[in-house]
């Protein structure tokens, strides 16, 4: 049921004051009204359907598939544009501490790691806790496994030892490597994520450890003490898989070659659910038209939610999305995207100019009522990289 509200909240006029009302109206509907508790319930049903949606699998397409025809059955317009992505399976793998003594350690192999030989790779480790510190010891990397122990700063920062490790390793002689899991907090579990091969360097295989295993043998080679792993993995790359990006759209009645994007990613890595990377992300975004269309409204711009795919492999579907319609470049008057997780909002993060700012400062006070007060710098995200590179205003949540 719909609460009445009779008066604005802002500026305390009458119901004639449309620009402050309707977003009285979006709230009233999505926290208290029918729409309640909606997104999250598409969200439960999505993730417990389909499960988790790596890049290339068979679920990925059911996924899709999914969420074309409940977007369709919502009543909105829906298409999808096709991709070809990335197609990686990660297979059997396992890995245990051979000396100083006998212990399994948990590990995930990184997306687009080779797999090793079937019986595995046994190889006497070297750990390192930086970039420099491998360039220091460059001759004892040569036929080793080298551990990457280095300390967690920021995910932004230090997710370069998870992309580069392997390749930095490689190009000394290294024949795999474990990077500690790019996280501030560890319950001896091991993080899966994207990593790149340079190229031209000799791929090896990589795989994430626990932080606690990490430190357990930075702790053995302080002590001097010689260890030895022995690593295997059955990863291997199959030919790229077809696609694709599912665009919603609302027409704007006044402008309507003006595009303004709101998105998530439908693809996912294999070892969990989804629901936070990105399930939450692409709900939102599609649920942000749908509380528009049931409230019977028109926007004066085009507003356009595109689900991603292949986000987890470095942007694939948002790169081939961004070659295809930057031609209307300067008709897209904002970007946004939601890859944080989706809990109680506090606060958008933005990137533009000033003016920009200016506009974006007004519509966070116009979320007040749900609490969403904050607007921090540094919007950014895999997704709308390429067009906030280009100068368009970005959003992050
Ligand atoms: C560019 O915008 C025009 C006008 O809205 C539209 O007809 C056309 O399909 C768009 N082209 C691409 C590649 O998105
Ligand atoms: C916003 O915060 C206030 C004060 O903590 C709380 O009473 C209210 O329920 C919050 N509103 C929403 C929509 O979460
Ligand atoms: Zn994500």
């Amino acid at each position: 049921m719909l609460h009445v509200v009779t008066v604005c909240l802002y500026c305390s006029l009458h119901l004639l004051c449309i620009k402050f009302l309707v977003p009285v109206f979006i709230i009233d509907l999505a926290v208290f009204g029918a729409a309640q508790n909606r997104s999250y319930k598409r969200l439960a049903d999505f993730t417990d359907t389909i499960g988790n949606r790596v890049s290339g699998s068979h679920n990925l397409e059911m996924a899709i598939k999914y969420m074309y025809n409940a977007i369709a059955q919502d009543g909105l317009y829906v298409h999808l544009e096709p991709v070809k992505i990335p197609h990686w399976v990660r297979g059997k793998e396992s890995a245990e501490m051979i000396l100083p003594r006998a212990k399994g350690l948990a590990i995930l192999g990184l997306g687009s790691s080779v797999g090793t030989p079937p019986e595995g790779i046994e190889a006497e480790v070297l750990v390192v806790e930086s970039f420099e510190e491998l360039k220091r010891r460059a001759s004892e990397a040569v036929g080793r496994i080298v551990v990457f122990n280095q300390p967690f700063v920021s995910y932004g920062e230090t997710v370069a030892y998870r992309a580069y490790g392997a390749s930095e390793a490689a190009k000394l002689g290294a024949v795999a490597t474990l990077i500690r899991s790019i996280t501030p907090y560890s319950i001896n579990s091991p993080h899966t994520g994207w990593q790149d091969y340079q190229d031209g360097v000799k791929r090896i295989p990589t795989a994430c450890i626990t932080v606690e295993d990490a430190e357990l043998m930075w702790r053995m080679a302080q002590r001097g003490q010689s260890i030895v792993v022995r690593l295997t993995m059955g990863a291997k790359t199959l030919p790229d898989a077809d696609s694709f990006n599912t665009v919603v759209e609302i027409t704007g009645w006044q402008h309507p070659e003006q595009v303004v994007l709101l998105s998530g990613h439908l693809d996912s890595w294999d070892v969990g659910q989804g629901a936070m990377d990105d399930g939450g992300g692409a709900m939102i975004s599609w649920e942000a038209l749908s509380l528009i269309k049931d409230l019977g409204l028109r926007p004066r711009r085009t507003l356009r939610t595109v689900l991603w795919t292949a986000e987890e492999q470095g942007g694939i579907g948002a790169q081939q999305y961004y070659n295809l319609h930057k031609v209307n470049m300067s008709n897209f008057d904002l970007v946004m995207e939601s890859d944080l997780g989706t809990f109680t909002p506090v606060g958008l993060q933005f990137t533009g100019s000033d003016a920009a700012r200016k506009v974006m400062e007004e519509v966070v006070k116009l979320l007040a009522p749900i609490n969403t007060t904050k607007l921090e710098t540094n919007g950014e995200g895999t997704d709308i990289s390429p067009w906030m590179q280009a100068g368009v205003p970005g959003q992050l949540n």
